[in-house]
């Protein structure tokens, strides 16, 4: 007899905070989305590489609309969040937390938010990676964790730790690597938990 538990198909969005293209952040996105394939989840990628998503202007149209008044990329990135069960971001350093670009997606989803918590729920994990070894990679998580918290997600860390925490280049640091396989595998782990529930 099937698992029944087990078919239910559940999606990870993985969120690359990098202005660059196919640089630490979008590699690490695609080697966390890769285990959560090989682990039988959907995947959807957003690289702010491939998109322009203006900050927030505070007009508070979206109070009375639900919907942000700036039409540009952020658009199709509503629904991918919303759709997802789980959430893991990666986001370069820089000056010691995330970049501009990510920043503007997270206050972007304040609609999410203040029209039925549409992220509560979702399951959430962070990665940094920075030019330094100790460069701001755990400030930076920390603050990728705040945004989690503020839309009421759950957030897991890399069942030590706090995270994925990388020096650049990623592929060179071997054990900052292991955090965020771990991180992923925390992820896949607590939604197979909530499955069986
Ligand atoms: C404007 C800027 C500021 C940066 N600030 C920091 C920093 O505070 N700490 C750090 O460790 N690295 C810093 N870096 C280096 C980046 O974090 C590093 O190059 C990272 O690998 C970039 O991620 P990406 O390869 O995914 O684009 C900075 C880079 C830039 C462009």
């Amino acid at each position: 007899m099937p698992d029944y538990a087990q078919v239910i198909t559940m999606k990870i969005a993985g969120i690359s905070g990098s202005p660059r293209t196919n640089q630490n952040s979008e590699k690490l996105i695609n080697i966390t989305l890769g285990i959560a394939e090989d682990r039988g989840f959907e995947v959807d990628r957003i690289f702010l590489s491939e998109h322009t998503v203006a900050p927030c202007t505070a007009c508070d149209v979206c109070k009375d609309t639900k919907r942000c008044a700036i039409e540009d990329d952020m658009t199709p990135i509503y629904p991918a969040l919303e759709d997802a069960d789980a959430i893991v971001v990666a986001s370069p350093v820089y000056f010691g937390c995330m970049t501009a670009q990510l920043k503007a997606l997270f206050d972007r989803t304040r609609p999410s938010r203040i029209h039925g918590f549409l992220l509560s729920g979702k399951v959430g994990g962070a990665i940094a990676v920075g030019g330094s070894r100790n460069g701001g990679q755990e400030k930076t998580v920390q603050a990728i964790h705040d945004w989690m918290h503020i839309h009421g997600m759950i957030v897991v860390g890399d069942n030590n730790h706090f995270g994925g925490i990388v020096h650049a280049p990623a592929e060179s640091d071997v054990v900052g690597m292991q955090t965020v396989v771990d991180t992923i595998n925390k992820i896949c782990d607590v939604l197979e938990m909530i499955r069986q529930r």
